[in-house]
């Protein structure tokens, strides 16, 4: 091939993000599958149970009625209004509706956001471990994510001083923060989340807070950061508490001058969200009983695993505060999480994600178990880890 033409197929620079590996444990999984062998998935977070019956039967009588066109960019008006009303209800927060933003789950709240607040080439801070799309997306929209190391010492959150010391050394325009977190299922309490946005405001560096994980706290309540200053972006989405990942439906709450510029990414990326997804997700808040009902089954699942694993072998992990995720150190067993994950998934039939998809530095030391499937389910897997580990 002529080397223009070879050029014409060559996908552009940023387009270069890695992979996400669960992705590649869920695949030999599969295969494991396709012999007839069982496997426990721990390796994918999301819900076992489906969105609640309400959102079930919106959905349902929307689809009977027939035709399901666009909606407003920023969202259904009584959409917006319901998720106002449930920052009054959870947190105790009085919201303007015309500060919420329905969003294509908060993936698409991260482009829109990284978009309406930063420039090409901004640095934005990140705790390692982390949810790696934070990244992935940073740097394919041109902006450098900067990984800040975290520790015991803060509950493995990003901490005021390590920002600011962070800061000092080349100066951040922004900082994505996440409690409950993905991978470690630790928390940020209101005292720590208070005390950095309020040193990052001061230093003019603009919080964003991932706020997916909200309602599955067990070590104490979450607290938003809408109600710590209203110059934060808050991130949100159905698919975790309410169980809706392939609704593709999420929100946020955004500063006032921030609505309009969001309004003409939205128009501009995706005209609106998903009208089926937007008249189910609010059909879902009048199902809480049901996902209170599911959120209990997950603690059940956390006692289960925080009493079981260190019987099975596996006895250092991480303060199993929300979420559905326990990050565990295998670094006795092993010093590549993902040779490990392999090797458990083989010969245990167990899935688990290595910890190198969440944290380049010392991620393969750690393994995230997702604990969001049955209860019989975790029963199965500590009792195969444990004979495996003690074979
Ligand atoms: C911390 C965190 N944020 C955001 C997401 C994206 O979720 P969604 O786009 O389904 O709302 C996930 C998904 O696993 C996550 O763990």
């Amino acid at each position: 091939m002529l080397e223009a033409a070879k050029r014409l197929l060559m996908p552009s620079k940023r387009s270069n993000v890695p992979p996400f590996i669960v992705m590649d444990v869920m695949a030999a999984a599969a295969q494991i599958e396709a012999q007839g062998r069982r496997v426990v998935h721990m390796e994918v977070g999301q819900p076992a149970a489906p969105a609640p019956a309400t959102a079930l039967k919106a959905a349902q009588a929307a689809l009977a009625h027939g035709r399901i066109g666009y909606t407003e960019a920023l969202g259904i008006p009584s959409l917006r209004a319901r998720i106002a009303h449930h920052y009054a209800e959870t947190y105790d927060l009085a919201l303007d509706p015309a500060r919420v933003v329905v969003t294509t789950g908060s993936s698409g709240g991260f482009i829109l956001a990284f978009l309406a607040l930063f420039e090409a080439g901004d640095r934005v801070a990140l705790a390692n471990p982390g949810y790696p799309p934070y990244r992935h997306i940073l740097s394919a929209l041109g902006c450098e994510p900067v990984l800040i190391e975290t520790s015991a010492d803060t509950r493995w959150a990003l901490s005021a001083t390590a920002l600011i010391a962070a800061h000092r050394r080349t100066p951040l325009k922004g900082v994505v923060i996440a409690s409950p977190a993905n991978p470690t299922g630790t928390m940020m309490d209101a005292d720590a989340l208070a005390r950095l946005i309020a040193v990052a405001e001061a230093e003019g560096i603009r919080v964003i807070s991932d706020e997916i994980y909200h309602g599955l706290d067990y070590a104490f309540t979450a607290e938003t950061a809408a109600n710590v200053s209203e110059r934060v972006v808050v991130i949100n989405s159905f698919s975790k508490y309410f169980c809706m990942t392939g609704w593709r439906i999420g929100w946020m709450v955004v500063p006032d001058s921030f609505v309009r510029p969001i309004e003409r990414l939205q128009q501009n990326l995706a005209i609106s969200v998903p009208t089926l997804a937007q008249i189910a997700a609010e059909a879902a808040f009048d199902g809480r009983a049901e996902m209170e009902a599911v959120k209990h089954g997950y603690e059940e699942n956390r006692r289960i695993l925080v009493d079981g694993l260190p019987k099975a072998g596996l006895d250092k992990f991480l303060p199993v505060d929300g979420a559905f995720y326990l990050y565990a150190n295998v670094a006795r067993f092993s010093n590549d999480s993902l040779d490990f994950a392999k090797r458990m998934l083989e010969q245990a039939g167990v899935a688990a994600t290595p910890g190198i998809d969440f944290d380049p530095v010392d991620g393969r030391h750690f393994l995230r178990f997702c604990y969001a499937g049955s209860a019989a389910e975790m029963h199965e897997a500590v009792e195969r880890i444990g004979q495996w580990l003690t074979r």
